[in-house]
């Protein structure tokens, strides 16, 4: 029974791997294959990756073996997903020995964060790419092609692709993700994300509405809307986040914020169901709140990670508020929007974490009551600050013990969270086969909570009436009965 901590979502950084889906093959075409790991910030950038590649006359193929362009997309969030991606290189390169074509390329935040290490002292890879550099594939092919050294890792401070029209891999044609930012200044201080794919910007809110409307018009039901801190969106005619102090006055009054965003997109397509994702405390408003209270098709969940309960271990990570702002949010989520889904992102053993900080982690997590959560051991992550200033002083076997406490601890409330929805009837998009029966159908509820029910007459895409009789603390578990009016 997969449990529901380690289950997939839009920002985290699981690992999964993503594959082209149109394998056709066509004579004289060059095929490229794609894998993605990470967050889904990954997966969408792939899927603006495999764009840029079609416009160079490549298709993307699902077949490594037939593809002489293979591309890997990669995370540095932790220690453990680059040694993934290590050995898939290797494993990629023990197949490019019994081939005479066939070019690998890096992309993402491994790309970033080794740059020229990848192609010199490792000689692994033709092909280093970084976040903000896709649009450079093609001429970077050419300098391959040419037997010259192919690396362009520089980070923009405009780049938002918000002129490419993604090519959708791996999609269900039901749920897709849109990015509205890029970046993060945050400086959390274990982070590498803003050292990876550079300074905050905010991609132009008419480009984000026209990739929502061609996705409604192919037949999308939901659209996450991405960012590593959306509630920080801010557009001003272009530029840095940080560079809008120095906008002119016009701009300043006119920008648009998340909320401002989120109604537009709410109000241009009231039959799709919206979601959003990361949101940081920090930049999380009661307006966004309102927002969301105020359009049906605004989904009842918030992720809103917390990284810890403790005062002192928040202030350590250079997170932006304290346990009692944090609190206080949660109290307002729950007043504004009584039903909402919350889940959290939590690390476990940063250093210097004593026992009793652990203690104001778990009492943390009692007083909200997350509906699921994404619970990470501290990895130190070279370059960072907490890497550079902070020794890494709680022992291994220390943190593993306080991430099962963590893990044990969701599960109980997940459970608890899971079961209150026994008896009731909810509204749940259809977007796959169940993975335990090919007689059941899986989707979500607007607190994005796993359901599982027969199929019956009903069709993926369908937003379907479910009657939730039982539930373990990942999934419900019930039966549909309808077509519903809600989304
Ligand atoms: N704002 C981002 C956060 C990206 S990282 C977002 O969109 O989700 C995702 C999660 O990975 C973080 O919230 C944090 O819980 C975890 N993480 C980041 N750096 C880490 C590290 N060095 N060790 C362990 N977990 C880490
Ligand atoms: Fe990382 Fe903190 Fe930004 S977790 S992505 S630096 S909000």
């Amino acid at each position: 029974m997969p449990v529901k901590e380690i289950k997939k979502n839009p920002t985290q950084h699981n690992g999964t791997l993503t594959k082209g889906s149109q394998s056709e093959k066509r004579s004289g075409t060059k095929l490229a294959y794609i894998e993605s790991y990470g967050c889904q910030m990954n997966f969408a950038d792939s899927e603006v990756v495999a764009s840029i590649l079609s416009g160079d006359g490549y298709q993307i193929t699902e077949s490594l073996q037939e593809a002489s362009l293979v591309l890997v997309n990669t995370c540095s969030i932790r220690e453990k997903a680059e040694q993934t991606v290590r050995k898939r290189l290797e494993y990629f390169n023990s197949i490019k020995k019994n081939k005479t074509e066939m070019t690998v390329g890096v992309l993402g935040c491994m790309a970033e964060r080794l740059k020229h290490q990848f192609l010199e002292e490792e000689k692994i890879v033709d092909l280093v790419v970084g976040p903000d550099a896709y649009k450079d594939i093609p001429n970077l092919l050419q300098e391959v092609a040419h037997d010259r050294e192919a690396v362009n890792v520089l980070l923009s401070k405009e780049e938002t692709y918000g002129d490419i029209a993604p090519i959708r891999l791996n999609s269900n044609g039901v749920s897709a993700f849109v990015s509205i930012t890029r970046g993060c200044d945050n400086m959390c201080t274990f982070c590498v994300v803003p050292f990876t794919r550079g300074r905050e910007r905010s991609r132009d809110p008419k480009s984000i509405l026209e990739e929502i409307h061609d996705l409604a018009q192919k037949g999308y039901k939901e659209i996450t809307l991405l960012g590593q801190n959306v509630d920080s969106y801010l557009w001003y005619g272009g530029g840095l986040k940080k560079d809008f102090v120095k906008a002119s006055p016009l701009q300043q009054k006119t920008a648009l914020r998340f909320e401002n965003l989120l109604a537009l997109v709410a109000e241009a397509q009231p039959k799709i169901r919206i979601r959003f994702s990361t949101s940081n405390p920090q930049d999380m408003s009661l307006e966004v709140l309102k927002v969301m209270q105020k359009y049906e098709n605004i989904c009842n969940y918030i992720h809103l990670p917390v990284q810890s309960g403790s005062n002192s271990i928040l202030k350590k990570m250079n997170r932006q508020h304290t346990r009692e702002e944090y609190m206080k949010l949660i109290d307002s989520i729950r007043e504004i929007i009584p039903d909402c889904g919350i889940s959290h992102d939590m690390i476990a053993g940063f250093p210097t974490e004593t026992d009793q900080d652990h203690q104001d982690t778990l009492d943390l997590m009692d007083y909200v009551q997350y509906d699921f959560g994404f619970m990470f051991a501290y990895s130190e992550r070279p370059g960072t600050l907490a890497a550079r200033k902070i020794e890494d002083d709680v022992p291994e076997t220390v943190k593993k013990k306080r991430l099962s406490q963590i893990i044990e601890k969701q599960q109980q409330h997940s459970r608890i969270r899971t079961q209150a929805f026994v008896g009731q009837t909810v509204c749940v998009l259809i977007e796959k086969e169940s993975k335990r029966s090919n007689a059941h159908w899986s989707g979500r509820t607007t607190q994005n909570t796993v359901a599982v029910f027969p199929k019956k007459e009903f069709q993926i895409g369908d937003f379907v009436e479910v009657k939730i009789t039982d539930c373990t603390s990942a999934t419900l578990i019930g039966e549909a009965s309808k077509i519903s009016n809600r989304v």
